[in-house]
């Protein structure tokens, strides 16, 4: 390696460092706002500054290999010290610094698998191809994509899949935890602060693995407890009789075939429950914003929103998709 090529590679390490400062509210673990991401944020730490270390002292000594290289060449049998350097450097170090990482991560996984308090809630979160389900134990309230939680509270997750593997992490608040076919997997979240915290699946899982998005909401108990009220209760009859015929076009063209609205006919669980959809900001598993006009362009063409989709593309009138636009809209 040439003089230039060393500082170069120097120059990339030290920008990485400074690049893995993450802006605040950016979905990184290392701007943590819970106590799991916290621990998560330490091992990170640890291990970057294991590896500058390790950097700095294996670029010391090609430094001193470039120097001595201009000088006689010197067989490894020949020097004095080769065998046990080599014995020391390439065997017992690399073993004691992997050793040591081992333990430690051991140690946080442990601590990672018990919540630091009794969770009085728990969800289940089923992963489809490319959404998430969240269903509340206890309350009935099911939604999709948004999940809300109460502050300062651990809360406890029940992970499914209802098809291939795919991983939920929330960077700022867990380490990922995978949902596996045919297996129950488990684990907490606990946020300090109401915020919103974007979680993203973390197992390649097909065309829209990216676009597998999802947020965690979370509110002040009181805020939450209304939430969670509301979303438990049915969908409120349409106020307006545009929305009225809307309700009526829903429950007549295909979306009753795969969402359910609770309080109507509509009950099938192929696709998100819509009973709340308009409490929601994002539509298509965070992909577009919950607006009139991304809501319109998602029920005519979803597959040039999230190409692969399972949702198929609604043909209907002007009339018609501004009537179901309307009841949408009003399902609060
Ligand atoms: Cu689901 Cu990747």
């Amino acid at each position: 390696m040439t003089r230039g090529r060393l500082v170069r590679a120097s120059l990339l390490v030290a920008a990485s460092a400074a690049g893995a400062c993450a802006p605040s509210g950016a979905p990184s673990v290392l701007d943590p706002r819970g106590v799991g991401a916290r621990r998560i944020e330490g091992l990170w730490w640890l291990m970057f500054w294991i590896s500058v270390v390790v950097f700095a002292v294996v670029v010391a000594f090609l430094a001193v290999a470039y120097v001595r290289g201009h000088r006689k060449q010197t067989r490894l049998s020949e020097a004095r010290w080769g065998g046990p350097f080599v014995v020391v450097s390439g065997i017992v170090a690399p073993s004691l610094i992997l050793a040591g990482v081992f333990v430690v991560s051991l140690n946080d996984m442990m601590a990672l698998s018990t919540p630091p308090q009794e969770p009085g809630l728990t969800i289940d979160i089923i992963g489809h191809d490319w959404w998430w389900e969240a269903r509340y134990q206890g309350s009935g309230a099911v939604t999709a994509n948004e999940i809300h939680i109460p502050t300062g509270e651990s809360v406890r997750l029940r992970l499914t899949t209802d098809d291939v593997i795919h991983s939920f992490w929330v960077p700022q608040l867990q380490a990922k935890t995978d949902l596996i076919p045919g297996q129950v997997n488990s684990m907490w979240l606990q946020a300090d602060e109401a915020g919103r915290y974007r979680g993203q699946c973390a197992e390649f899982c097909g065309l829209q693995h990216a676009n597998m998005i999802f947020y965690v909401i979370a509110d002040e108990p009181g805020k939450f407890e209304s939430w969670l009220a509301n979303e438990a209760s049915e969908a409120a009859e349409p106020a307006a009789s545009g929305a009225a015929r809307g309700e009526s076009v829903f429950l007549q063209s295909s979306c009753a075939g795969c969402h359910a609205v609770r309080g109507t006919e509509a009950d099938s669980d192929l696709g998100p429950d819509l009973t709340h959809l308009a409490r929601r900001e994002t539509i298509a598993s965070g992909v577009l914003d919950n607006t009139r006009s991304e809501l319109a362009r998602w029920i005519i063409d979803p597959q040039s929103a999230k190409p692969g989709a399972i949702m198929p593309p609604t043909e209907l009138s002007s009339a018609d998709l501004d009537a179901l636009l309307d009841y949408l809209e009003g399902l609060k």
